[in-house]
């Protein structure tokens, strides 16, 4: 089957940038992204490209390359999903947060509204692509609403799941470790969807990267690679945390471990906490699933990665409270950084959020300076925690624009997002600046904490014993 027309609904972080990329390599296939807001869709289309609203390097080039070529922006749903061959879901998942399973299961009410409106929207067979990480067997669910509210078509469900890193979008989406397409391998129909589906990724996915295999292994493949991948921060993480009561440098650590081919480098990088839309949701999700099946221990085991993340953001915040004389009321509190890593303006489960809100608690006035995130979005942030009045979250935060001024007078600085940036300030006009003694907290261990000391900064680091 030749894919012509591709409808993806949902223009998020996921949306925008995968579909941008598939259109950039295919031409010949229509792909048009759709979305209910309305606000986004007008800010994808914007004549300045660097007004998208989801900021990825890279990304501005290839959507400025294919839009109004092959690739479309628009909040006409229906309409899109009639013209389409193949519709990706790919909206939000979040952790519920009411009713059965609150805090802890995925919200799918968005996924079954999607459901619904392919079927009423159809006037032909489709392919229906589950881009958002789901729950295993969501697409038995989401099957069963396109096979009972339709107007008769057929339809093939397929499960490809995203493994995208954010601030690396388009290099991961052009050069994937691989691209996983769950389907339905027992029937002609479903071998023939899925190899639609590998003939769209095999444009520029070299073929032995492209892996098949049923829908259910693609689904829980998707939660298992985001639950070892937080779980390698986590085990770090608190290996950081013994490393600062004995003589041990956690750098050193992992550079030894690291070298274990078994074991491997990446993604041991200390730090104040993993933050992002995936990794909790997604081991949350995993441990609802375990215990819904009466897996316990396997749910306990896996929630202990969660548990040791919320412990580092909140020693983090503790550490600054007690070098600060146990008391942070009314005292300037400088953040570098609020974004969940650096290189992306999204925001959502930083550990910076969770740090001021800790701070604030004890009275500390806070200062943020982050490259790509606005004011009205950390205020989004803090005021969704609900732990204070907008207008007391107002008088205690705020953001600058500037670095210098938000570090100007303060008694402290915390680094929370390893923006490469902040290597490069005049450290020694920051210090010239702040009160004394001057403390920086490094949650990242972003700066040369020798060069620091030498300034007069006194500097705490993760997993670094002095
Ligand atoms: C281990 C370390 O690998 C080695 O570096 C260290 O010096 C000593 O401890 P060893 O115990 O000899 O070595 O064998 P290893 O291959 O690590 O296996 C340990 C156990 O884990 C075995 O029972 C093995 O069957 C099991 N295992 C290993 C698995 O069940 N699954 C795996 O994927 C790997
Ligand atoms: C993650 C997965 O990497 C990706 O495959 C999946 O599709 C979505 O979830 P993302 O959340 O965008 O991607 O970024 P990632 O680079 O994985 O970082 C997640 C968090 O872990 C960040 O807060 C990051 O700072 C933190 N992290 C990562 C560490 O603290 N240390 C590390 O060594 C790696
Ligand atoms: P992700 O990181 O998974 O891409 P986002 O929240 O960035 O998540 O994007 C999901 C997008 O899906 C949002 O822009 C939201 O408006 C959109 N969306 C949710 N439900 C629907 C729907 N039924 N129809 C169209 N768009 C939807």
């Amino acid at each position: 089957m030749n894919i012509s027309k591709i409808c993806c609904i949902g223009a998020g972080y996921v949306g925008g940038p995968t579909m941008a990329v598939i259109a950039q390599k295919c031409p010949q296939i229509q792909v048009k992204v759709v979305d209910i807001n309305q606000a986004r869709i007008d800010a994808w289309n914007s004549e300045d490209l660097s007004a998208l609203p989801v900021y990825e390097p890279g990304l501005d080039a290839i959507v400025g390359e294919a839009r109004g070529r092959n690739l479309f922006f628009s909040s006409e749903v229906d309409l899109a999903i009639e013209e389409a061959d193949m519709v990706f879901i790919s909206v939000n998942t979040p952790t519920k947060t009411y009713g059965e399973g609150k805090g802890q299961a995925a919200d799918l009410k968005w996924i079954e509204k999607c459901a619904r409106q392919i079927a009423s929207a159809s006037k032909s067979n489709k392919i229906v692509v589950e881009k958002s990480t789901l729950p295993v067997r969501t697409a038995e669910a989401v099957k069963d609403i396109l096979d009972n509210t339709g107007n008769g078509y057929k339809f093939q469900i397929l499960s490809n799941p995203e493994f995208l890193a954010e601030g690396t979008a388009v290099e991961d989406l052009l050069d994937p470790d691989r691209v996983l397409i769950g389907g339905d391998t027992s029937t002609e129909e479903g071998l023939e969807a899925i190899q639609a589906l590998v003939d769209v990724y095999a444009h520029w996915v070299p073929s032995e990267r492209i892996l098949s295999t049923n829908v259910w292994s693609s689904e829980l493949s998707k939660l298992t690679a985001n639950a070892f991948l937080a779980q390698r921060v986590s085990s770090i993480n608190s290996l950081s945390e013994l490393c600062e009561s004995t003589e041990a440098d956690i750098y050193e650590v992992s550079r030894a471990i690291g070298k274990d081919s078994r074991i491997g480098p990446k993604f041991l990088q200390p730090s104040v906490g993993f933050g992002g839309s995936c990794f909790q949701k997604d081991i949350l999700n995993l441990v609802y699933i375990c215990r819904s099946y009466g897996l316990f221990e396997v749910a306990d085991y896996w929630e202990q990665v969660i548990k040791i993340n919320d412990h580092q953001k909140g020693r983090f915040a503790k550490k600054i409270i007690k070098s600060l004389y146990n008391t942070v009321s009314g005292k300037k509190i400088t953040f570098l950084g609020w974004a969940f890593k650096k290189d992306t303006n999204d925001t959502r489960e930083s550990a910076a959020i969770y740090v001021a809100d800790l701070l604030l608690n004890e009275g500390a006035n806070i200062y943020v300076y982050d490259p790509k995130v606005s004011e009205d979005q950390m205020y989004n942030d803090i005021d969704y925690l609900n732990t204070r009045t907008k207008v007391e979250n107002r008088r205690l935060l705020q953001s600058e624009f500037d670095p210098y001024a938000a570090c100007k007078g303060a008694h402290a600085i915390a680094v929370l997002t390893e923006w490469d940036e902040f290597r490069e300030l005049d450290w020694q006009k920051i210090y010239d600046q702040m009160q004394k003694p001057c403390q920086i907290f490094d949650g990242r261990n972003l700066l040369d904490k020798q060069k620091l000391e030498k300034i007069g900064f006194r500097v705490y680091a993760i997993g670094k014993s002095s």
